[in-house]
């Protein structure tokens, strides 16, 4: 009888069904599989017994193969990560054996598809969980292969899914706004000019213009869209390309969208930790991973001025950060750690933001804007009111410098049937490293892109 190829993922599903409840489980148990899948690791126990672990991307499967299976010459030169198919019967460990899933499957055929190479070309050569930083980059193709980097990206879909969720059930309708641009967002300095065909274009910093034309049309929007920042520095938490989570809401007030940005992280988390293969593997990455509290801390920009001053967090020539100033990586950070739980610090001044921040009506001085911070990341999303009447977004572009002619269709939204509104971007790669307790965003995306970085 012909078989067909089971993935790992589905017979550890199958298996820990309670038998009783499917018969698709108590028919597959003790059952005959094939399983096609790559040689994760290698155990050979004497001339006539050898495990082999096998991952597939779905899960990992240990499979014994005895005897006369053990002495070919394919046998005697198996190679890590060559692929292999094997047929065989599920069967439940021994007492006292420990193999992922608790069972293995005995092997009674067993074919290689490709082998590996072995000597100086083999795989456990290439790189290790001790090279140095830079090789492992240049061998990331090889480094998602172990657990732990398969883990991130695992969970890193699976978030994704969850904050899909969130917006479905919020009834938002998801865009897909260009990447190649001809308008700024977050200032000039970080822009990635390119020829467009003669003409000057960029990528995108962010996608928050098109959302708010969006508006009118499908209401509440959001994109997840890629963002592009020449960002000169070398930090663990810039990126020159990172996933961008941006959402924008009309009729709301500054009120409705910090409670909008904590439940859509709230609710996303529980979505996520939700689904057991999620949920286990936050729990393996970072063990001590506590779900948020509600509500956030709100903590207003001169407020964070006073707790630095109480803390004798400075700049670094000593001097305390005054009304006006941007409140760097390093002070937020020493902010946020030591105070340990989620932080909305909001009302920024209106100077050290972007043009298109509506100013708080208690102070004319500030903004209606938000930074999310959570501890061991610092700051993971960024959003505001936008301003709503034209002349004071002219105003906005006047102060910033900027030449409002390309925005004229930006500047349509506040002539044909303004609103007040609202909206944020969440850094993708940000939120996975505190969810997953990674020193860096670039163990967070599949293919890092910073200051020289831009292979493989
Ligand atoms: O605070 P930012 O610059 O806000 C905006 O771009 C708004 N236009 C978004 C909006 O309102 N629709 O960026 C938003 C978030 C930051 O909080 C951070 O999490 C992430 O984007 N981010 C970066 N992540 C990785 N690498 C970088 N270079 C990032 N720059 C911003």
């Amino acid at each position: 009888k012909r078989l067909r190829t089971l993935s790992l993922r589905k017979i550890s599903l199958f298996l820990k069904q309670p038998r009783s409840k499917s018969a698709k489980a108590k028919k597959f148990r003790g059952q005959r599989v094939k399983v096609s899948a790559w040689v994760h690791r290698l155990h050979i126990k004497g001339k006539d017994m050898m495990f082999v672990e096998l991952r597939d991307g779905s899960g990992f499967l240990q499979c014994v193969l005895t005897n006369k299976l053990c002495h070919t010459i394919d046998a005697l030169t198996l190679t890590l990560e060559s692929t292999v198919t094997i047929y065989g019967v599920i069967t439940k460990l021994p007492e006292g054996k420990t193999a992922p899933g608790n069972h293995e499957l005995v092997a009674d055929y067993w074919e290689v598809i490709a082998k590996a190479p072995s000597g100086d070309e083999a795989f456990t050569n290439k790189v290790t969980k001790d090279s140095d930083p830079s090789l492992r980059l240049d061998m990331r193709h090889l480094v998602i292969r172990n657990r732990e980097t398969s883990s991130v990206l695992k969970v890193r879909s699976k978030l994704l899914k969850s904050f899909r969720k969130f917006y479905e059930e919020h009834e938002f309708y998801e865009v897909n706004p260009p990447c190649l641009v001809q308008t700024q967002v977050e200032g000039g300095s970080t822009l990635f000019n390119l020829d467009y065909y003669g003409e000057n274009a960029s990528l995108t910093q962010s996608s928050q213009l098109y959302l708010e034309t969006c508006l009118p049309s499908l209401g509440n929007v959001f994109c997840i869209a890629e963002s592009y920042r020449a960002e000169k520095s070398n930090t663990r938490r810039h990126l020159s390309q990172y996933t961008h989570l941006e959402g924008e809401l009309p009729f709301i007030n500054f009120d409705d969208l910090l409670a909008h940005l904590e439940d859509l992280i709230c609710v996303t988390i529980d979505n996520l930790l939700a689904d057991p293969e999620a949920a286990a593997l936050v729990m393996e990455l970072n063990p001590e991973f506590e779900k948020p509290s509600r509500p956030f801390m709100r903590m207003d920009y001169v407020d964070a001025l006073a707790y630095l001053k109480e803390n004798n967090i400075t700049k670094e020539d000593g001097s305390l950060y005054e009304f006006g100033d941007d409140i760097p990586e390093a002070p937020e950070r020493a902010m946020t750690d030591k105070i340990g739980r989620p932080i909305m610090l909001i009302n920024f001044p209106v100077e050290i933001k972007s043009f298109y921040m509506k100013k708080a009506a208690h102070d004319r001085r500030v903004t209606e804007s938000v930074d999310i911070l959570l501890p061991g990341v610092g700051e993971i999303v960024g959003g505001s009111m936008r301003i709503d009447d034209l002349d004071e977004l002219m105003a906005g572009f006047k102060r910033e410098g900027i030449d409002p002619t390309p925005y004229y269709w930006y500047k349509d939204m506040r002539k044909y049937g303004s609103c007040p509104h609202g909206g944020y971007g969440l850094g993708v790669e940000r939120i996975l490293a505190w969810l997953c307790k990674r020193y860096t965003v670039r163990d967070c995306c599949l293919y890092p892109r910073f200051v020289g970085r831009c292979a493989p």
